[in-house]
């Protein structure tokens, strides 16, 4: 199965090179109600743990559609092991629902017991490998299933790094069996703030790793570090940005055509303008066209 697109159940891969959108509370009662011609929801597990009427409606919609569920607390990079409780909780609800992907970031987001509500940074070291390795053995047992790891948004890097990020990425795929999600506008955004070539990363990201790609939007804010300068924030509460979708186009040349979601979190608008995103995304998927492209290696 390792090398297949849908990683976790007999899903047909094919079926699912397609964009998805996703579903936040606000549209859950609307999509419910209307079930849109959408190719596949995302869901993160923590907006319906402790909504037992949300989780009802999304049980009835994943026999639907496919799902995919999108872990932000468990937390791969915590140097004290992962959120074990939380982990236990995303565990459930994954037996509840049988999603196609299972997916969380390369970030840490508590320590020593504190929840911290953000993606935190990692040094790409050897020492690193070895503790975030660790802990996706773990999350992968408790799952029973591969973990799908996505690249962080950056604002920061760590004069101690010894590694790029896709090879510190390539490297954990390798020895977990996790795969990847590759998020191009987290590559565009980390690129122009951190003044590396957003292309040369897409190169050296093993295609055979590479389970979904991410689209969402992002914002020009003033950087404080540099007076005059701009910082791209990864807000998720706008469109995706013209040289996203351009980049994105690059991504499937270089990596192959993989399930693409769009990400909107904040200020979410009406659900047809996520429709509109995800046209977009189908609209330059089907120029990479599964039986001209290379799906499963
Ligand atoms: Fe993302």
């Amino acid at each position: 199965m390792r090398g297949d697109v849908a990683v976790a159940t007999g899903t047909d891969a094919r079926a699912l090179l397609r964009a998805g959108v996703g579903l936040r509370l606000p549209h859950l009662l609307e999509v419910a109600a209307t079930r849109p011609p959408v190719a596949w929801f995302e869901i993160h597990p923590e907006n319906f743990l402790a909504n037992p009427h949300a989780t009802e409606v999304l049980v009835m919609l994943a026999s639907d559609y496919p799902v995919s569920v999108h872990t932000v607390g468990v937390s791969v990079g915590s140097a004290h092991g992962v959120d074990r409780a939380h982990l236990a909780r995303v565990r459930d609800l994954v037996a509840l629902i049988n999603p196609v992907l299972v997916s969380g970031h390369l970030a840490w987001s508590t320590h020593a017991g504190e929840y911290l509500n953000d993606l935190l940074p990692l040094p790409y070291t050897a020492e690193t490998l070895d503790v975030v390795s660790r802990h996706l053995d773990e999350v992968q047992a408790a799952l029973k299933r591969p973990f799908v790891l996505e690249n962080p948004s950056s604002y920061v890097g760590f004069a101690g790094s010894t590694m790029r990020e896709p090879d510190f990425l390539n490297a954990l795929a390798e020895r977990t069996g996790c795969r990847l999600l590759c998020d191009v506008s987290n590559v565009y955004l980390s690129a122009r703030n951190m003044g590396f070539d957003a292309d040369e990363y897409l190169a050296a990201v093993d295609p055979r790793h590479v389970a979904e790609f991410h689209l969402g939007g992002f914002s020009a804010e003033p950087d404080e570090a540099t007076p005059g300068g701009t910082l791209l924030v990864d807000t998720h509460g706008t469109v995706v940005d013209d040289g996203a979708w351009a980049l994105y186009e690059r991504a499937l040349r270089c990596i192959g055509p993989r399930p693409t979601l769009i990400e909107w979190d904040n200020d979410v608008p009406a659900f047809d303008v996520l429709l509109a995103e995800a046209a977009k995304a189908d609209a330059i998927l089907e120029a990479f066209h599964p039986t001209t492209a290379h799906v499963a290696r």
